[in-house]
């Protein structure tokens, strides 16, 4: 865990936004003013329910996408287009990203050795063919795989192991940052634990900084040294990752957790759960109302009026709520 003193900020997000246009009229604002650091060297947990905003974030802020409003700063650099084309490709190098679904995005066609490698002759990171082999050799050991792997194709591998095909892409580039979109969602729980310590044991090793995205706050839990909640385009709450555990404050983290089973059977029986009302309304034209305020069991009239900022109510525990002062 970092003190106050070292931490360092890699990225600094400020009022980002992302809206689609869907249909004509309609606007989905599918992030809607984040605001956020992540510091060198963390792992930042970012769950939500699916269409929550969580992937969008992520592109977004590796420039994926161009942002609607806000802007996003990268070791001091401000990401947008008026960067020129050295600087872009070489943030492209800095920022990385590893998906859920490792099958879909490694191109079928192509043998390990040029999956791996593409990055590096992209950005010139290897001397010669010999040396981007050797390199290539070197990462896929690194990730628990072997040499005679990378004349193999991707359907030639479990889940796992194509996991561990995205990783060594990621890192084949040498990157400060990257977004685990996922990354363990698609795996069986047996080799979600494996995949999660390889990456804590390369983040300790290469000093990385992960944007860690999952679905339910179990998952990001071990791995997270802070965690964000987010819900329609919106961060909900913001704390270390044991202060979350113990003192939610948002009704929709309380609802998230008091959704995990406890293992001791004792316990979990008689374990209160939050049924939230209702389902996830569409993003597609919300009215200005807070996010959760269908959802919300303590919903009032004055919850009606806006999207509440996050707000910080104790050092580093963020809470966008009016009911919390
Ligand atoms: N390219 C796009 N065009 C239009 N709408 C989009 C686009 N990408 C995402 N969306 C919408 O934006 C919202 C957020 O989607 P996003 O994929 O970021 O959610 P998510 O939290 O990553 O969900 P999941 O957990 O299912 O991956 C959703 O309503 C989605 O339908
Ligand atoms: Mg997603």
């Amino acid at each position: 865990m970092m003190t106050n003193q070292e931490k360092q900020i890699l990225l600094d997000v400020k009022h980002l936004k992302k809206y689609f246009q869907v249909g004509k009229k309609q606007t989905l604002k599918a992030v809607d003013d984040v605001s956020i650091q992540i510091y060198k060297g963390e792992t930042l947990g970012l769950v939500g329910e699916s269409g929550c905003g969580k992937s969008t974030f992520g592109r977004t802020i590796l420039h994926l996408y161009e942002p609607t409003e806000g802007s996003v700063t990268f070791d001091g650099i401000t990401v947008d287009h008026s960067l020129d084309r050295k600087q872009a490709h070489e943030l492209s190098r800095r920022m990385q990203m590893i998906f859920q679904d490792p099958y879909a995005s490694l191109n079928p066609r192509r043998k390990i050795m040029d999956i791996v490698g593409e990055g590096m002759d992209a950005h010139g990171l290897a001397k010669n063919r010999k040396d981007k082999e050797d390199q290539v050799v070197n990462l896929l050991e690194t990730v628990g795989l072997q040499a005679e792997h990378a004349d193999r194709f991707p359907h030639e591998f479990s889940g796992g192991q194509r996991q561990r095909v995205g990783i060594a892409r990621a890192l084949a580039v040498n990157p400060d940052f990257i977004v685990c979109d996922e990354p363990i969602s698609a795996l069986d729980v047996s080799i979600q634990a494996q995949v999660v310590n390889l990456l804590e044991e390369l983040q300790e090793e290469r000093g990385l900084t992960y944007l860690f995205i999952a679905h339910d706050l179990s998952m990001v839990k071990h791995i997270s040294d802070r965690i964000g909640v987010m819900y329609l385009g919106c961060l909900m709450e913001l704390a270390d990752s044991e202060e979350l555990f113990e003192n939610p404050m948002h009704p929709y983290t309380k609802a998230l957790l008091s959704a995990i089973p406890i293992p001791d059977p004792e316990i979990e029986k008689s374990r209160k759960r939050i049924m939230l009302e209702g389902s996830l309304p569409s993003p597609i034209n919300l009215k200005n109302e807070c996010k959760f305020a269908s959802r919300c069991p303590n919903c009032k009239e004055s919850c009606m009026q806006r999207q509440p900022e996050l707000k910080e109510v104790s050092p580093g525990h963020f809470v966008a709520c009016s009911c919390i002062e």
